[in-house]
């Protein structure tokens, strides 16, 4: 006999009035039934809306929001006041004072804090062909290797150099989904995580243009997935006995950044490469990457947010596609612990896009969002470059230049801030490769 009817038994024996109590009992039973038979046959809630956007029905009752008269209240934290309330007026008080309380707001509250523990790093140039694209590039394969035990994590990073340089040239360094071109995916990742077909960058058009280029896939920095993000540098820079990074310490973001850090430690001894002149580009995810690595290593001067969304370049106030919420539920590793409080408290964020992408000025930060792509919300990651724009100009720097979304595939590139909303999706485009190079070109200065 089951328990709960064991139960039911003993209740009825111990009942003064054993048939009105044998009524209830069965009467509990049905209606129990009947209502679990309604719940199982609930329909299910829509993926999407009727123009296609994703749905998402978040742990907190939040639904994804589509209406722009339904964004909320998006009063954003001013650049240019520090947390006492004082005003910042010169590029001296915002370098030294406020750049610094937000550089730490993002560490502390959303990224995570590199542990002093993180593994060594050596690499070594494994194979190099000279006559690369057809004889335009010299192409190395370089293994950077982390920590010191045997098949240890290991990054495969692809260079194309182009074969004419006859001074060091300005370096476009690229995190990839996938694997870089010619290198045979590791067995562990052949299967894992998303795809993005088609998202190696031009290499001739860059080698035609001056630049060399150099690109990884992040995840042989670090795992992504929720059983799979403890397998790389993050393991490495556990204590003995600690079972996973420290509360404040880094989410996969923040290793994902710091290996790319390393990657160009790496690619900066090559001395056909100029270290000082690099862009660095990430899609999605990795442009949430690109943005946390270009506010903390200068040495990037400019940086291409592709289609970053929720916690890249899109103002997570808004409420437009993907929220908070989604993320913190979704994607918890890619964070420090300490920023799932901010999951329905999107107004206590000490911060937020505007402020991740000020921290690369007076570099040069470029955007893009996609028409078929509002789940990273468009509007947000422009209206994040103009609220950039006020340290921009502090700086002596050219914002946006507009506060109005321009047109669609209208590129804007003449300021230090760039910006190109693109028809079609979730996608690094061929216009915004163009856009992107002729916004980088008075920075990086390629000869081509
Ligand atoms: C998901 C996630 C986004 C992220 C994207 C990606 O869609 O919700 O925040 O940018 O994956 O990295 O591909």
């Amino acid at each position: 006999m089951t328990k709960p009817l064991l139960l039911a038994g003993v209740f009825l024996s111990l009942c003064r009035y054993r048939a009105a109590a044998f009524l209830t009992f069965w009467l509990v039973v049905v209606s129990a039934s009947v209502s679990a038979a309604v719940s199982v046959s609930a329909p299910p809630r829509p993926s999407q809306d009727a123009q296609g956007n994703r749905l998402r029905y978040a742990a907190t009752g939040h639904i994804s929001n589509y209406d722009e008269s339904k964004v909320g209240n998006t009063t954003l934290p001013d650049p240019l006041v520090r947390q006492n309330g004082q005003p910042v007026r010169d590029a001296q008080t915002w370098l030294t004072v406020r750049r610094s309380e937000i550089l730490s707001l993002y560490e502390t509250e959303i990224f995570g804090r590199v542990p002093p523990t993180v593994p060594k790093v050596a690499f070594e140039v494994v194979a190099t062909d000279p006559q690369a694209l057809g004889g335009v590039a010299v192409r190395k394969h370089i293994v950077v290797r982390f920590g010191d035990v045997a098949n240890g994590p290991s990054v495969d990073v692809v260079l194309f150099v182009p074969a004419k340089a006859r001074r060091p040239v300005p370096l476009l360094l690229q995190l990839l989904f996938g694997t870089p071109p010619g290198i045979t995916p590791k067995a562990s990742l052949a299967s894992e995580g998303p795809k993005v077909p088609n998202e190696v960058g031009p290499i001739s058009d860059f080698v035609a243009r001056g630049y060399a280029y150099a690109t990884f896939c992040y995840k042989e920095i670090e795992g992504d997935g929720p059983t799979l993000n403890l397998r790389g540098v993050r393991k490495l820079a556990l204590a003995p006995g600690q079972e996973k990074p420290a509360d404040g310490e880094w989410g996969t973001i923040a290793a994902w950044g710091w290996g790319t850090s390393r990657v160009l430690d790496c690619l900066a001894t090559d001395p056909t490469l100029d270290a000082k002149r690099v862009g660095l580009v990430g899609h999605s995810r990795l442009g949430k990457t690109a943005l946390w690595v270009g506010a903390q290593d200068p040495r990037f001067a400019v940086i291409f947010a592709s289609c970053s969304g929720e916690m890249g370049a899109s103002l997570a106030r808004r409420d437009f596609g993907e929220s908070v919420d989604d993320v913190v539920e979704n994607f918890p590793w890619w964070f420090t612990s300490r920023f799932q409080k901010y999951a329905g408290h999107w107004n206590d964020l000490p911060v937020d896009a505007h402020l991740l992408i000020a921290l690369s000025a007076p570099r040069r930060v470029f955007v893009t969002g996609g028409t078929k792509d509002l789940w990273a919300d468009p509007r947000g990651e422009f209206l994040a470059q103009v609220a950039a724009g006020p340290v921009y100009r502090l700086l002596g720097k050219k914002d946006l230049g507009t506060t109005v979304l321009p047109p669609l595939d209208t590129p804007l590139t003449g300021g230090d801030l760039g910006f190109l909303y693109h028809t079609g999706g979730h996608d690094t485009t061929a216009a915004d490769w163009k856009a992107f190079l002729d916004f980088a070109e008075r920075t990086l200065r390629p000869v081509p």
